[in-house]
């Protein structure tokens, strides 16, 4: 089977995307391409273990590594300090040394954590993320950042670290709890949104057979996209100084508000984001930007993805108060994602009061 290859340039730091149905197997080969040489630390989480954990370390030790798997327990709550810390132990007592390669078979939370451990361990080592669900594959692999939650806060701490190269393999989203597709789903449809009108026609189409995974091709396909997408915006802002990288947040002002008012229980992260684009869209076309026409297509789209109601009984003030946490900075003027047209996102700053007044006459209650 063909594997696609998409590059992300970042000069000295550049490296590809490989995608393709069954890659997986390739994992040996591409490693060896990649002139690594030194042992592999397979960090998983236990529930990938089984599926593909074992499978990554059975296409290494085919292709000659020295390799290991260590898990870690499924869930967010591993994306802390304390668990990276067990893992440097296990890399120090492995006798893990600056050669050693780091690679992350799992989602966002094991490739968040790897990451940040391969970032910090001996100053940093190299790593490989091979993400296994559909958020991993369509965005959180790509782009090098890395973190841990803190008690008072999720990702407050972390660091920038391009991987060697990233391996996508969508056949393993076949295992995926559904509800877990729809979720990496709602981020290509972001990705659509702010740089990819073709992507939203397509996922208009498609995006049933998407969730289903009726087609290789087209799951390839959606993925390649917003993995483009992802790479393109990552080149032009890779440590988010110039302001690219923040249109990747659009939907993501509301939607982390919602994630961090409800504890992080009721919704996924892909279903608060939904909530985020429908408001925010709501929000684009009252700002003058986005023409009725587009916002109508933009609500149909994402009116299709299940997710639990919005809690009764949640303020704008509150929301607002989780907005302002959210930002890290408690300036008098707020930036937003608003979009100009279905395929073009911009950035859109408003006084914090004018956002909470038009929070208030659009909210969908
Ligand atoms: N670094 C970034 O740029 C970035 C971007 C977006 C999100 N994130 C982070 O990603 C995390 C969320 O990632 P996620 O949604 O992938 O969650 P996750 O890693 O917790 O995975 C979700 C669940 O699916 C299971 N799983 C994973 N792959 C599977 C498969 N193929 N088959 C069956 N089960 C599987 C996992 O064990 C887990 O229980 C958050 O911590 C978020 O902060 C990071
Ligand atoms: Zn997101």
């Amino acid at each position: 089977m063909s594997t696609r290859e998409i590059p992300v340039a970042l000069k000295e730091r550049s490296y590809p995307v490989y995608l393709g149905a069954g890659a997986l197997e390739r994992l040996g080969e591409l490693y060896k391409r990649h002139g690594l040489g030194g042992r592999a630390a397979i960090v998983t989480d236990r529930t990938v273990e089984k599926l593909y954990a074992r499978r990554a370390l059975q296409a290494l030790k085919g292709a000659g590594v020295d390799a290991q798997v260590i898990p870690v327990p499924p869930g967010e709550s591993s994306k802390s300090l304390e668990w990276a810390d067990r893992l440097y132990t296990r890399l120090i007592w492995g006798g893990f040394d600056r050669e050693a390669v780091i690679v992350a078979v799992g989602g966002g939370v094991v490739g968040d954590l790897a990451g940040f451990v391969a970032a910090t361990y001996l100053r940093g080592v190299r790593w490989v993320p091979v993400p296994t669900t559909l958020l991993a594959q369509v965005d959180a692999s790509v782009g090098g950042k890395t973190g841990i939650n803190h008690r008072l806060g999720k990702n407050l701490i972390g660091a920038f670290h391009q991987p060697q190269f990233v391996l996508v393999d969508p056949q393993a989203l076949e295992t995926l709890p559904e509800r877990e597709r729809w979720s990496g789903a709602a981020e290509t449809v972001k990705a659509a949104l702010i740089r990819d009108a073709e992507l939203f026609s397509l996922l208009e189409r498609r995006l049933d057979e998407l969730i289903r995974l009726e087609d290789w091709g087209l799951a390839e396909e959606v993925i390649a996209r917003a993995v483009q997408i992802k790479a393109r915006i990552v080149a032009e802002d890779e440590r988010e100084v110039t302001g690219a990288r923040t249109l990747l947040n659009f939907g993501h002002t509301v939607g982390h508000a919602l994630e961090a008012a409800t504890q992080y229980k009721r919704f996924t992260h892909g279903e608060a984001v939904v909530w985020g684009m429908l408001v925010e869209t709501e929000l684009s076309h009252a700002l003058g930007k986005l023409p009725l026409e587009e916002k109508k297509r933009v609500q149909a789209l994402l009116e299709r993805f299940p997710r639990p109601p919005l809690p009764e009984g949640l303020d704008i003030d509150t929301l607002m108060e989780y907005i302002h946490r959210d930002k890290k900075a408690r300036g008098r003027k707020l930036r937003v994602v608003a979009l100009g047209a279905i395929g073009r996102a911009e950035i859109a700053e408003l006084p914090a009061e004018e956002l909470r007044e038009r929070l208030r006459n659009l909210w969908p209650w």
